[in-house]
């Protein structure tokens, strides 16, 4: 395995070959950073046998982090809501990230954060036995929506399978229990749709593969307070919204809101304000995004070349 160590192992360090196209992906397991198709975990990990595993995205534009603190709280609050416990701590986790996205060169990455449980000894299925590991790795940016596909809006459609209600998966620690999304993914992709937005039992909006949902409504935004992932990018576009003057509020989103809204849009750390431009074949606007998600999609992208908060990865050239 090509593995560079970490902890001043400097010996082991320069004895192993730099990793071979690195831009591919990079990626920390184990102490060592290896190629992204070297980071494998064991089949009889719990996070692979059970999804007892937590996670969080990241990314990284025109070479600086965006929002990367943010992540980590919610990370950390995803790890003490599943009494997961790796043997790194915040600071290392912070600077193996940074250092991850270095490795790569990348100036645009999407970096994942995961700690999963690990697994038990032999014999065993006790999950305090098992010894959680963190993980990291750094990829080239991942869209949800390309750009040239978000200047012309995609195209959603409602799903007919239920989000897993928040009662029994809680949508706020970020998860893959996805099998909900994967069908109704499916769903939309034979529908002719670009992606899938999921309602509650109850038939509000609940959130997409991925992404939160807002729907503008006379000059106004709302976008669910409950039973999704509280989003980052959702957050930065509550806060754009407060700063630019536009009202917003968190509150229940009914199906049927969404089907009469003037627009329609969806936030997400792949691709930021993503325009949808048709729900179930019906048209908005005139089958362009919305002047208003314009707005804020300009506004979040700014954002990132202000954002005093921004964290500049140490590239070696
Ligand atoms: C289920 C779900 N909802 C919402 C989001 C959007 O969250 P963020 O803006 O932090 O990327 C994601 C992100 O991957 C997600 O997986």
């Amino acid at each position: 395995m090509t593995a560079i160590h970490l902890q001043g192992d400097t010996s082991a360090a320069s004895a192993i070959p730099p990793i071979v196209n690195p831009a591919a992906g990079v990626a920390y397991l184990d102490g060592a950073f290896v190629p992204i198709e070297e980071a494998k975990i064991s089949v009889l990990d719990f996070g692979f046998t059970r999804s007892d595993v937590t996670y969080d995205v990241a990314h990284v534009w025109n070479g600086r982090f965006f929002r990367l603190d943010a992540h980590l709280d919610r990370f950390f609050a995803s790890m003490a809501a599943l009494r997961l416990k790796p043997a790194e701590d915040r600071v290392e986790m912070r600077r193996i990230l940074i250092d991850c996205v270095r490795r790569t060169g990348l100036r645009e990455a999407y970096v994942a954060m995961v700690c999963t449980r690990g697994r038990p000894p032999a014999g065993s299925r006790d999950m305090r036995l098992c010894r959680n590991q963190f993980i990291a790795y750094a990829l080239p940016f991942i869209w949800l929506a390309t750009p040239e596909k978000q200047e012309r809006g995609i195209h959603a459609t409602i799903g007919s399978f239920a989000r897993i209600p928040a009662r029994s998966v809680d949508p706020r620690v970020k998860n893959y229990h996805w099998l909900d999304m994967v069908k109704s993914q499916q769903e939309a992709y034979d529908r002719g749709a670009d992606v899938a937005i999921l309602l509650d039992l109850e038939g509000n909006v609940a959130e997409g593969p991925g992404f939160n949902v807002f729907a503008v409504s006379a000059g106004a935004v709302a976008t669910p307070d409950a039973g999704m992932l509280e989003g980052i990018t959702r957050r930065s576009v509550l806060e754009l919204c407060r700063s630019l003057g536009i009202p917003a509020s968190e509150r229940k989103l009914s199906a049927e809101e969404l089907r009469q809204a003037d627009e329609i849009f969806l936030s997400s750390t792949a691709g930021g304000v993503i325009p949808v431009t048709r729900l179930d074949g019906r048209i908005l606007g005139n089958d362009a995004p919305g002047a208003l998600t314009m707005r804020l999609r300009e506004a979040y992208w700014r954002r990132h070349e202000t954002d005093p908060e921004a964290v500049a990865v140490p590239y070696d050239d």
